[in-house]
């Protein structure tokens, strides 16, 4: 009787894989996540890890292979996505640095109680049109190297390469007024199909980072609603199908310009997805949270897009916030991760996507903080000179994490003599509250008070190893000799 029920069950389990579409089949469930370490004060590794452990999270993608991630990642089950930066795209061109750095950085870790490396991203967004096609022709032989390394090395059917591109490989929205109309931009039609027949000739994931939040920043006329999961009052209609949010939008766009160059069945991952809770007037905790709770039950249900039903493997965008990441494409940029820097959860989020209080995302543990001590404008300093003010502010923001004070952000509401203050505050806390560095030609100093106002949380950094002390005291010893040329 129990072979029967299994047998049954064995039968029923076969027919949904092949009712399944086929665009992602093949893979182990779960929510990966993205650690970027562009912070000025990183946690350890290892406590990083341990949190993620103690979040249930098995799936990382790096940006670079650090050796340090990577020793506290061995000996985890953890499945990690190393990568190679944009900048040494044009060394992979070269088959012998290619086989190089899969020896360096992959084969490396390779043993039993290694790194459990199941991907490699070749370049980040290569084809992003800020790069002025710098990396156009130099993505796919990088690519065709290190797959070519990989396999070389025995590790060609565990270890895929893949490129994470941005979705304007697919151009604007104009471009592609509908999904089914999805084609990828004709200036780099060739090198997309390059590209894509060689991941399937790997059996290989391709890779787009979707961001409904860019959609929304870039255009003030897009609909809000079509950001989010939870419904649209002007759905999209393409053909007999209601696209309700811009998720589902770009990746059947995605499907469709796969399926034009004839790959419509390929594996996809969406390598970045989230929303960011600070540095611009629709990046905060409240649709952050609307973000995450439409988008973390729906993939937990495996409801797939309308032209790919099924699980999506999916990485969030970020782990941690990153204050050293460069805000050229907006001041949001430092503040993805559902951990602060310090690692404790912004707001409460169940990966699992069934909103059980048990499940809540949970802190990084003995985390280091410097001392309860913060940077102030001086009560009664003389701010006549109103240059000489601005001026300290703007040295302390060229070399501290501003991005809270601008319109609609955190610390947007703050009055003039509280921007000074937040200002010295981040510079004192990222020169890890060295005594010179509250100063600003005297119109600065220390307090033991918390001076957080309303929203505007004003940080006492984490602990810090050695390595930036060095940094740290130049610019403060520079401080007075740059004020005098400004
Ligand atoms: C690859 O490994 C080498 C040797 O450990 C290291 O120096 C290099 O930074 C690694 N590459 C990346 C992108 O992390
Ligand atoms: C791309 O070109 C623009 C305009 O010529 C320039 O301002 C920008 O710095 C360039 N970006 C890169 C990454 O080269
Ligand atoms: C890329 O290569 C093609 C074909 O060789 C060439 O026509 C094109 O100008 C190159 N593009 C860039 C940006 O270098
Ligand atoms: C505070 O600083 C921000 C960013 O530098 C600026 O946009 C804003 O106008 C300032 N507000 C006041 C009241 O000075
Ligand atoms: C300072 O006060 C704010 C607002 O009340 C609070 O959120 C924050 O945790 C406090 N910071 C410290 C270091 O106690």
């Amino acid at each position: 009787m129990t072979t029967f029920w299994f047998l049954s069950y064995l039968l029923i389990l076969i027919c949904l894989s092949l009712l399944d579409d086929g665009c992602n089949k093949m893979f182990v469930e779960g929510l990966g996540v993205n650690w970027g370490t562009m912070a000025t004060h990183k946690l350890p590794p290892k406590t990083v890890v341990k949190m993620l452990q103690d979040n249930g999270i098995k799936k990382v993608k790096l940006f670079d292979a650090d050796e340090a991630t990577m020793s506290a990642l061995a000996g985890t089950d953890i499945e990690v996505m190393v990568a190679i930066p944009n900048n040494e795209l044009l060394d992979m061109n070269d088959n012998d640095k290619a086989k190089n750095w899969v020896r360096r950085n992959v084969t490396r870790y390779n043993f039993k109680g290694g790194v459990n490396v199941k991907y490699v991203a070749v370049g980040n967004e290569p084809f992003l049109t800020a790069y002025n096609n710098s990396f156009v022709n130099l993505t796919f032989p990088a690519l065709r190297n290190i797959q070519n390394a990989l396999n070389d090395a025995g590790l060609g059917s565990s270890v895929k390469a893949t490129v994470p591109m941005n979705a304007d490989v697919y151009g604007s929205p104009t471009d592609n007024p509908v999904p089914s109309a999805g084609r990828f931009r004709p200036d780099i039609s060739d090198q997309m199909t390059q590209i894509v027949q060689f991941l399937h000739e790997n059996n290989a994931p391709f890779t787009i980072n979707i961001y409904p939040f860019l959609s929304l920043y870039a255009d003030s006329h897009f609909p809000v609603d079509f950001a989010f999961f939870d419904g649209a009052s002007q759905p999209i209609m393409d053909k007999d199908i209601a696209y309700t949010n811009v998720f589902d939008a770009n990746f059947d766009t995605l499907l469709s310009s796969l399926k034009a160059v004839g790959y419509g069945d390929m594996p996809i991952f969406v390598g970045e997805v989230g929303w960011p809770t600070d540095g611009d007037k629709n990046g905060n905790i409240g649709y952050a949270q609307r973000f995450y709770n439409g988008l973390l039950p729906k993939l937990a249900q495996n409801k797939g897009t309308p032209l790919c039903r099924g699980y999506i493997e999916v990485y969030l965008f970020g782990l941690i916030d990153e204050d050293g990441k460069s805000i050229a494409p907006g001041n949001f940029e430092r503040h993805w991760g559902i951990f602060r820097f310090d690692g404790q959860p912004k707001f409460p989020m169940d990966l699992s996507g069934q909103n059980d209080p048990n499940k809540w995302l949970v802190g990084a543990q003995d985390v280091k903080y410097q001392p309860k001590k913060w940077c102030m404008l001086k009560p009664g300093a003389d701010i006549s000179d109103s240059k000489k003010l601005a001026d300290n502010i703007n040295y302390a923001c060229t070399f501290s994490d501003c991005t809270a004070l601008g319109y609609g952000s955190s610390c947007g509401g703050l009055d003039g003599n509280g921007n000074a203050s937040y200002a010295f505050n981040m510079f004192f806390q990222v020169s890890d509250q060295s005594p010179r560095s509250c100063n600003f030609q005297g119109l600065a100093t220390v307090t033991d008070q918390n001076i957080s106002q309303g929203t505007c949380n004003f940080p006492i950094q984490i602990a810090t190893s050695s390595s930036w002390k060095l940094l740290q005291w130049s610019l403060v010893f520079l401080m007075p000799f740059v004020l005098l040329f400004i």
